[in-house]
């Protein structure tokens, strides 16, 4: 906290190489935030002042950080990514606080507490620079620093030039650091870029306060939570941390899973006690699902709201839309941009719905297209029925009041207004208003002629087919 004299500073600006691919590794997403929002969101909470060093796609960092964190967070610009040492350098003209904390910032999995407990030791052991370790002994693990102790005097040796026994030095560096300004100031100058890399490391700090017998504080914490991400398949690893983790935390709140580890939840969904979530289904964005509800397999649910005791059937994409309480939607359904679907409605399957609401206990229950629609209560949309909504320049409402009945497979071509309690006859292209209360039918009369070629023997097919009813009765139609 500032009142602790403490400000942080994140690292940013690195290339993403080991990641080959084109957009910055911090933008990638971990159950729907990008990787380094949990940082700075920590930070905040903390409310510790925060400048972030950004260099490659820096820009593209700023707008996202400035979206969630308006202006309370500051850049400076690393203009050539010449490593972690470098990085803070460029951060010197920013450092006021008694001391500063430098954080990598591809750490998604870093809870405030380790924060709390670093700048707990560091105060108490007076210390010149406190950092974060974890002991992993897995020899195959990413590229980490590892910390290297022989008598009094403790080093930080990177990866790549580290030639010991990883598994007799089984404790990795975190990539947090606490450091009293007035150390910083003294020692940064005293950074080289005699290693592998060629770069400045941040990590030869520790060796210059130990060679300068200042306090070094190491604080153990567990390794899941400082996992650095450097490759995809490090992100995916963290993000199957983190998903587990928000699972339990929803199976302690009441909600049942079926195969939990083949369902993905994002950060800010909020699921009520009750509901059960089979295999397969995404509930992602800032999704709200209520008390009760059952979400089949493989559906998607999408900055949603979903109120008590829904049904949806497996394989449903639900985006951007409210499903008000005890309705039923899919399976195969797909509910999206604004749409409101009443209380015991029922949506059925292969069914869209798209800008649209539909009133109470309203029923579509297959192989329809509502779109741009306000549909009533009570009503009764047939098998498919489709609202022409479009004319190729702009998209026109269908209102359906309470109690219409739309005929299948019935063309409501809007702008259109169907009275309450109307019926639509099936098979009707509807053009004008219906008022209410009226049957409406716009169809072709049927002509039924003699069937001239019932049965034909195989060889008089040509001929039969010259002959057809149905060539002869679209005549008649033309005439
Ligand atoms: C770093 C540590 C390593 C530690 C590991 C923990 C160094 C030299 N090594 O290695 O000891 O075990 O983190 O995950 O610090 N960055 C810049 N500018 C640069 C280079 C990097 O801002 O010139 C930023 C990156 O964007 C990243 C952070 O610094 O967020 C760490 O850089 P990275 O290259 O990931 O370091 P590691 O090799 O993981
Ligand atoms: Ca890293």
């Amino acid at each position: 906290m500032s009142e602790r004299k403490i400000q942080a500073v994140v690292l940013a600006a690195g290339k993403s190489q080991r990641f080959n691919t084109p957009k910055t590794k911090l933008l990638e997403k971990i159950c729907g935030q990008e990787m380094i929002l949990y940082v700075t969101k920590i930070l905040d909470s903390m409310h510790i002042k925060t400048t972030i060093v950004i260099g490659h796609q820096g820009d593209l960092i700023k707008k996202t950080i400035q979206e969630h964190h308006h202006d309370s967070i500051k850049f400076v610009t690393q203009e050539t990514q010449l490593g972690t040492g470098h990085a803070v350098m460029c951060s010197r003209p920013t450092w006021q606080e008694e001391s500063i904390l430098v954080i990598n910032a591809d750490m998604p999995l870093v809870t405030s507490d380790i924060f709390e407990e670093m700048i707990a030791k560091h105060e108490q052991n007076k210390s010149a620079i406190t950092f974060a370790i974890a002991h992993n002994p897995d020899p195959s693990l990413g590229a980490y620093g590892r910390i290297v102790k022989k008598g009094k005097s403790i080093a930080i040796v990177e990866a790549r030039d580290f030639q010991g026994d990883v598994q007799e030095h089984c404790c990795i560096n975190a990539g947090i650091y606490l450091i009293r300004r007035t150390f910083l100031e003294n020692s940064i100058d005293k950074l080289d870029r005699n290693n592998k890399s060629q770069e400045f490391y941040i990590t030869d700090l520790v060796k210059i306060a130990s060679t300068n017998k200042l306090p070094v504080t190491t604080v153990n914490v567990p390794f899941d939570c400082v996992r650095g991400i450097n490759t995809l398949q490090e992100l995916w690893a963290a993000e199957q941390v983190k998903r587990a983790e928000l699972i339990k935390f929803w199976m302690h709140k009441g909600v049942r899973f079926s195969l939990p580890q083949m369902i993905h939840i994002d950060l800010y969904v909020q699921i009520g006690a009750g509901t059960f979530i089979e295999s397969g289904s995404n509930i992602l964005g800032n999704s709200i699902i209520g008390k009760n509800c059952t979400i089949h397999g493989f559906s998607s649910i999408n900055n949603s709201t979903i109120e008590d005791n829904v049904t949806i059937h497996s394989h449903s994409i639900i985006n951007n839309a409210t499903i008000k309480k005890n309705a039923q939607v899919g399976p195969f359904a797909h509910i999206h941009l604004k749409t409101t679907i009443g209380e015991h409605a029922s949506v059925g399957n292969f069914v869209e719905v798209k800008e649209s609401t539909i009133g109470d206990h309203t029923n579509t229950k297959r192989l329809s297209f509502v779109g741009n629609a306000i549909v009533g209560n009570n009503a009764l949309i047939g098998t498919g029925t489709v609202t022409c909504n479009y004319d190729g320049f702009a998209k026109y409402t269908t209102v359906i009041h309470d109690h219409a009945h739309i005929g299948s497979l019935s063309a409501l071509v809007a702008p259109i207004t169907i009275g309450a309690g109307s019926d639509i006859a099936a098979g009707s292209v509807i053009t004008c208003d219906v008022p209410a209360n009226t049957r409406a039918v716009a169809r072709p009369h049927q002509i039924n002629t003699k069937n001239n070629s019932a049965h034909p023997e195989k060889e008089d097919t040509a001929k039969a087919a010259s002959n057809s009813p149905r060539k002869k009765r679209t005549e008649q139609q033309v005439s």
